[in-house]
């Protein structure tokens, strides 16, 4: 993703403060619906909350720090509550662990029944240095800052509380203040390995020379580019380096993954918390009726401009996107099963179509693209299994990058692209998780300017099995791991250090590559 600012120095990713909870403070006004007046049963309802206030509220919590009824009274067929808290036994949680045992007791002595919980006032108080800016939050009614409190009011109901809405709402206002407090994203970088710094032949930028060479041609779309048959030539030799050297060696099995990617994939994978900005987004016709679109068929024919105001009546939601991380479709075919232990671990990849990023607008050449070509290794298995995988490929690599294509290159421990894409900043929260991503330097911009990472490798923990509900026949718990091969990022890696003469090739590549085919000449 675009624009991250990187934190090359700290160990930790945050100050050392970052960690500690902050004080939230909950209150909650309700009334408890009986059947019947209770107003004789007050006595009973009172030493009950005496008891609770002692007991099932404070349960879980560290001493002194639970929830507490501060108020209450009985109003014909009303128990009217106040409840407040801190972070521990939420308010909302002390209602419901109220709820029952309070009608059970109601029942048995007077056999009034409680019907329903009435909400009055749902409310959150929590210390911020500054006010948050204007957003919109479901259930959340009003939004103000004042003695440095940002106080909520939440318009929730018994349903939106035992679904544990004000849970999710604290811990997007945790996410937010953090943001607030540490600053926009800051990317965790941390290098791990360098190769020898390398003189190059070349200076230029590869995508300029591409261009000038006739290998490539910027394509209609935004961030698109068409390989000519040179340039073609080299992404399959890329390709097949990775085969002989890599996937064959190594048993990888090639599978085909979808690349349309419905919403309920982005829900398991987590993209669908953070991806929005870059997704290119898929809508299907609400029909496939001629006659409904023959408005739109019309309009064109007769003025030769498509009418995009009108398609848009004419399609229906968002249904997801187009490809984007590569892995999270292939996790539908083994979602929900359990697989023989004997069978990890797994180990596939897939090289089947485009991968499409909304990038950030402006003119960059093919190292920064919307649309682009990437083989997607993915493994499955143990922990143990997966981290070993994972080494075996680093040194498949390291043999690519030093011995065949000869790169100046580095690699480095980022943020997790598993967080990344879905907008979070630190290193995964499970040791020896996480992700290396790989590091060129380009010679036209500068030795000390930005290096180009070009392709990552990646021990996702237990996120995607997990999120996708995949057993192991044995009960051990299954890990995973992936690492995309970006076939443009190698592209302008090895191109931007070599320059398109094959005289300047190493000999290695130059050999794999054979003869380079002729392009197609234009007047
Ligand atoms: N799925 C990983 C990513 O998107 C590896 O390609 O970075
Ligand atoms: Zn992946």
């Amino acid at each position: 993703m675009e624009s991250k600012k990187r934190d090359e120095c700290c160990p930790a990713d945050k100050p050392e403060n970052a960690g500690n909870p902050i004080n939230f403070k909950f209150r909650l006004e309700c009334s408890l619906k009986t059947s019947a007046d209770a107003t004789i049963a007050a006595d009973i309802v009172g030493a009950y909350i005496d008891e609770a206030n002692q007991t099932i509220l404070t349960k879980g919590a560290p001493e002194g720090q639970g929830a507490k009824v501060t108020a209450w009274n009985v109003e014909g067929d009303r128990i009217n509550l106040t409840f407040e808290s801190g972070r521990h036994v939420r308010v909302h949680d002390a209602l419901l662990r109220m709820r029952k045992p309070l009608a059970a007791k109601l029942g048995k002595d007077y056999k009034i029944g409680v019907r329903g919980i009435e909400v009055r006032s749902y409310t959150i108080e929590v210390p911020a240095e500054k006010e948050l800016p204007k957003m919109k939050i479901p259930y959340v009614a009003e939004m103000t800052y004042e003695n440095g409190n940002i106080r909520l009011v939440l318009d929730v109901d018994e349903a939106a509380m035992s679904n544990r809405v004000p849970d999710r709402i604290l811990s997007l206002m945790e996410d937010k203040l953090e943001q607030q407090t540490y600053g926009g994203k800051t990317e965790h970088w941390n290098v791990l390995w360098q190769s020898e710094k390398k003189e190059h032949t070349f200076s230029d930028d590869p995508t300029k020379a591409m261009v000038e060479a006739g290998w490539i041609k910027r394509g209609a779309s935004r961030g698109q580019w068409i390989h000519g048959p040179q340039s073609t030539k080299m992404f399959r030799t890329f390709e097949k380096i990775v085969l002989d050297e890599l996937l064959e060696p190594l048993g990888y099995r090639e599978m085909i993954f979808p690349k349309l990617v419905p919403w309920e994939v982005w829900q398991k994978s987590g993209h669908a918390k953070g991806v929005y900005p870059e997704i290119y987004y898929v809508c299907p016709p609400k029909t496939r009726d001629p006659e409904f679109w023959e408005e739109v068929i019309d309009h064109y024919k007769v003025t030769l401009e498509v009418p995009t105001s009108l398609i848009k009546e004419k399609i229906g939601d968002p249904i997801g996107g187009m490809c984007y991380a590569q892995c999270p479709p292939f996790w539908t075919y083994l979602q929900g099963e359990t697989v023989p232990t004997d069978e990890f671990p797994i180990k596939v990849f897939d090289r089947s179509g485009t991968s499409h990023r909304y990038e950030s607008g402006g003119i960059h050449g093919m190292e920064r693209v919307d649309e682009f070509h990437r083989i997607e290794i993915v493994w499955v298995g143990t922990k143990d299994q997966v981290i070993k995988v994972a080494n075996e490929l680093h040194d498949r690599y390291m043999h690519i990058f030093n011995e065949i294509l000869e790169l100046e290159w580095r690699k480095a421990w980022v943020t997790p692209w598993f967080m990344a894409q879905e907008g979070l900043t630190g290193v995964a929260e499970q040791t020896e998780a996480g992700t290396t991503d790989y590091e060129a330097v380009l010679p036209y911009r500068g030795e000390g300017a930005e290096w180009l990472e070009f392709q990552n490798v990646s021990v996702n923990g237990n996120k995607y099995p997990s999120g996708f509900n995949v057993k192991c026949q044995s009960g051990e718990e299954l890990w995973s791991g992936c690492s995309g091969v970006g076939l443009e990022r190698w592209a302008s890696a090895f191109f931007a250090q070599k320059g398109l003469d094959p005289a300047n090739w190493p000999e290695e590549f130059r050999k794999r590559v054979g003869e380079v085919p002729r392009g197609i000449r234009f007047l």
